[in-house]
């Protein structure tokens, strides 16, 4: 093996030389995992870390490229961690934190994935890289593969897909394709297209990808100072919550942290493999046919990285919850107009599922809770303005416009005769 990294079979523990174009094991088809040559990490990490700025590339010696490599960067990581007073004051809890990841470059958290993954598509010498998306993993595909000069090609499934993220990907230069199936179909024609095509893959089933995701855990606890008691994900494909489990036992590895959080992963009730394989018992993920969930970007029925989720939530003795549509909309309100914070629907699922969990008891409430907010609200402005009132149009002049807010001299002196009165 060379350099500082291999890949491994999570199953049947091969291993696999990273110059090898591969995203699962050749012996037994199983998931890949990125591991790193314990001789080659320095000692004082933590050290050599905090000399650096918050990003995804302030822990390159966990990142699995080359040295010398050029990198593949807009800017990625560094995002802001929100202490969250009024929902913790609404929820009963002490400690309430929001990671924003809706601050990465293109407004999702697959920036951090795709900085690695389209770095790496160079080092391998790839010339086009693809996906299949529910929209944020195309958006950011797209801007990364067109700083890096790289072809770009996405599946998404047809009319399912916000409308912001679709402008993203177009103004980057993908070549855009609308399936007529779902997210799950358009992800297995992608796999065989790849393959058949020497295309690089970029979906999470790609091991370097969710390397980059892994940071997620390691800004936590640099911005924490230790691991929370509990990191709330939305989930879909389950990479992430996948990803930031293995941050964050690699930091317990390194000693750079005492404790593990439980890892508490959040699906859409229409759109929910995992939570209810789990809630039956099943020992592996039953997908379904049809998911469906105002949140499109966890609108997934047969995630790739079942095997892995499921390992980190019962290692970490977590859970996987679901919550409904409208709670999922209740959620994104109640961050937006409480905490100043806009995040798309799918975010806003580990909220609706903290104040489920909270209804349930299943939170101490002295407990340190972080919520991953995956995704700016922006990117699907239509589902919010569904929900609210058109604003009142109002004539161009002062009056008009007192009369309306209830401010005109009639108003006000009727208020003070009113007061008067009383
Ligand atoms: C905003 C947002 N949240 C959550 C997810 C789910 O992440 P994963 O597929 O890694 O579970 C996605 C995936 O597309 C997403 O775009
Ligand atoms: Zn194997």
């Amino acid at each position: 093996m060379t350099g500082n990294h291999y890949l491994a079979c999570i199953n049947c523990g091969m291993r696999y030389c990273p110059e090898e174009i591969l995203y699962t094991c050749r012996r037994c088809g199983d998931l890949l995992s990125v591991e790193y040559q314990e001789s080659q990490i320095p000692s004082d990490l933590g050290e050599i870390w905090r000399n650096r700025y918050l990003s995804v590339w302030r822990y390159r010696e966990l990142l699995p490229v080359r040295e010398g490599t050029e990198i593949v960067t807009l800017g990625e990581g560094g995002t802001n961690l929100n202490r969250c007073l009024k929902l913790s004051e609404m929820f009963g809890l002490e400690e309430i934190y929001v990671k924003n990841e809706g601050e990465n470059p293109t407004g999702s958290f697959k920036d951090r994935g795709m900085t690695v993954g389209v770095t790496k598509a160079l080092e391998l010498g790839m010339r086009t890289v693809a996906c299949a998306s529910t929209g944020n993993t195309s958006a950011s595909l797209a801007a990364y593969a067109a700083k890096a000069g790289l072809g770009c090609l996405v599946l998404i499934p047809s009319g399912k897909v916000a409308f912001g993220k679709l402008v993203q990907a177009i103004v980057h230069g993908a070549k855009v394709l609308q399936v007529q199936g779902n997210f799950d179909a358009a992800l297995s024609i992608i796999r065989h297209l790849c393959t058949k095509h020497r295309i690089y893959l970029l979906n999470s089933i790609n091991p370097y990808r969710l390397e980059g995701q892994k940071t997620i855990a390691y800004e936590i606890r640099d911005q924490l100072g230790c691991a929370p008691d509990k990191v709330i994900v939305p989930v879909g494909n389950a990479g992430n919550i996948s990803a930031i489990w293995k941050g964050f036992r690699e930091l317990e590895r390194l000693n750079l942290i005492e404790d593990l959080p439980q890892m508490i992963g959040i699906q859409a009730e229409g759109a929910a493999p995992i939570a209810n394989s789990l809630r039956n018992g099943l020992s592996s993920v039953r997908p379904v046919e049809r998911p469906e969930t105002v949140a499109t970007a966890i609108r997934i029925g047969s995630p790739v990285n079942w095997k892995k989720a499921v390992r980190a939530v019962n290692e970490s003795g977590g859970l996987v919850e679901t919550v409904s549509d409208q709670e999922i909309l209740e959620a994104q309100r109640l961050l937006a107009s409480h905490e100043g914070l806009f995040v798309e629907p799918a975010s806003a699922a580990s909220i609706a599922g903290l104040r489920k969990l909270v209804d349930m008891q299943r939170i101490c409430h002295d407990e340190k809770i972080v919520c991953i907010a995956t995704g700016h609200g922006l990117k699907d402005p239509d589902i919010v303005l569904r929900q609210f009132p058109k604003p009142v149009e109002v004539e161009a002049d002062l009056e008009s416009i007192e009369k309306v807010l209830g401010m005109s001299d009639e108003a006000i002196m009727h208020a003070a005769q009113e007061q008067l009165a009383s």
